[in-house]
This record gives C-alpha cells, structure tokens and sequence, in this order.
C-alpha cells in the first residue's frame, strides 16, 4: 500500500482527480467505483474542470457507486443517487445508463446486492476504485465487525456513522440506520484502490488502517493485502503515522 501525504485538501483532490484522468488517458472505457460523502467532493470539482477543459471524457466510461441509503429513492436528496448527480454525473459526459448506484427501494435487496455484484463482474470488474474512510475504519458501510463480508448487501449503520452522517440530514432521526453497500470482496476486486482521508478526525482511522493489524474491526485495514493501493492524505489525516 502506497501513502502519499500533501499539504492539504486541496492538493490531495488535484492529486486524486490526476490518477483518474491518467486511468481514463490508458483506458477510455475504464470502469470507475465511486464513492460519496465529503471527502471525494472537491476530486469530483477538479475532474469536472478537466472535463471542462477537454483532459477527460467519459462517454466511454461506466461507474459503480459503493452504496446507498435503505428508503431513499433517487429523488430524495439525501440518496447517494442525487448526490452523483449533483457532484458529478450532470457536469460531464457519462451516458446515464452508465451509470450505477445500488437501489435502496427495491423490494428485495439481497437481490439487488448479488445482481450488483454480477453486474460489475460483466462489466470486466472495476479498474480503479475511489475510497472514502468513516472515522471508524469503515469502507463502503462496511462497519466494524467480527468478519468480513464479502458481497454487496444490507447492512446496520454504527452509531459513530449515523451521528457523522447527520451533517447531511435534519436531524439524526431522520438518518437511516441501513445502508446497501459493496462488501468488502467486491471492492478488494477493483484493479486500483485510491482512498482519500482528509483531516484530524481521519487521523486514527487512517493509522490503524496503515500500521494496524489486518482486522474487520478496521474494515479499511484489508487494503494492505491489496496489490495496487494507494492512499492519498492532507497533513492533518496523516498527524498519527
Ligand atoms: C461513501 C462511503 C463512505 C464514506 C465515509 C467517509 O460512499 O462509502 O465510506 O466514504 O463515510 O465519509 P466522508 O467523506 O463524508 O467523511
């Protein structure tokens, strides 16, 4: 596993947005695993202006999210769905039925968990996956746990993440307190790994991600097994290496 440090946010999106743009420079069709939450915002700000700037084209390309909110269709604004739209996909030239995020409506999740994984298994696996860290460890919503979970499927969010996530809702009530995400397994099956963490409240998660023992209760901690991981860190989320 590769641990590159910058100055700050900033320079860690720029560097991030890099990686991307050479991946789709070597391979136009490349699939991507993308991610939500904070710390990828501002990559996704700086691959638009490459867009933008004619360095990347994605008509080629086909992109699946990590996870999603249980009981938050794509309209919700809130859901992970609108998020990518949001952030991303309504500011570039990814086709929309190329875009993929796992439903957290459906009927029968288990079953959407198994044909997710299928799908990207069709779509010749993910060729670089971007990462975002939870406080505790996680990836994905894979939470802290006395195993790993292999597959995309449901699972209950911590308290820690229900509180860190209610930044983005209401109130804490309103969070759900299930997510539908990729296991482990299947985001151990992407070609690249590229995790970003980014500030102080990062920096434990992220030691005991690069110098802890390999453990499910530090989900990230599985990257060291990892033949082509690279994480990328401000100064503050690197404070505790
Ligand atoms: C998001 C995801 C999560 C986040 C993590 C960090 O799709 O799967 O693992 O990457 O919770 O979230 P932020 O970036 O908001 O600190």
């Amino acid at each position: 596993m590769q641990v590159r440090v910058f100055k700050d946010a900033q320079a860690v999106a720029k560097a991030a947005a890099m990686i991307f743009a050479a991946q789709l420079a070597e391979k136009s069709d490349s699939v991507l695993g993308l991610a939500t939450g904070s710390t990828p915002v501002e990559t996704y700000r700086k691959m638009i202006e490459l867009y933008n700037e004619g360095q990347m084209d994605f008509s080629k390309v086909k992109s699946y999210n990590l996870d999603e909110y249980v009981g938050l269709g794509p309209e919700h604004e809130c859901s992970y769905r609108y998020f990518m739209q949001e952030q991303l996909f309504n500011h570039i030239n990814i086709r929309p039925e190329n875009t993929f995020v796992p439903s957290g409506v459906a009927d029968n999740l288990d079953q959407v968990g198994l044909a997710y994984d299928e799908a990207v298994r069709a779509a010749g696996g993910v060729d670089l996956q971007l990462l975002g860290i939870g406080n505790n460890g996680h990836i994905g919503f894979n939470e802290p746990d006395d195993h790993f979970t292999s597959a995309t499927h449901v699972v209950n969010l911590t308290e820690s993440t229900i509180k860190a996530n209610t930044r983005f809702f209401k109130s804490e009530s309103e969070v759900p307190r299930q997510a539908i995400s990729m296991g482990v397994g299947t985001i151990m099956s992407a070609r690249k790994i590229l995790l970003l963490a980014l500030g102080e409240a990062k920096a434990q998660a992220v030691r005991d991600t690069v110098k802890g023992h390999i453990t499910p209760r530090v989900p990230a901690s599985v990257l060291q097994l990892h033949p082509n991981a690279i994480i990328l860190l401000d100064e503050a989320a690197a404070s505790k290496l």
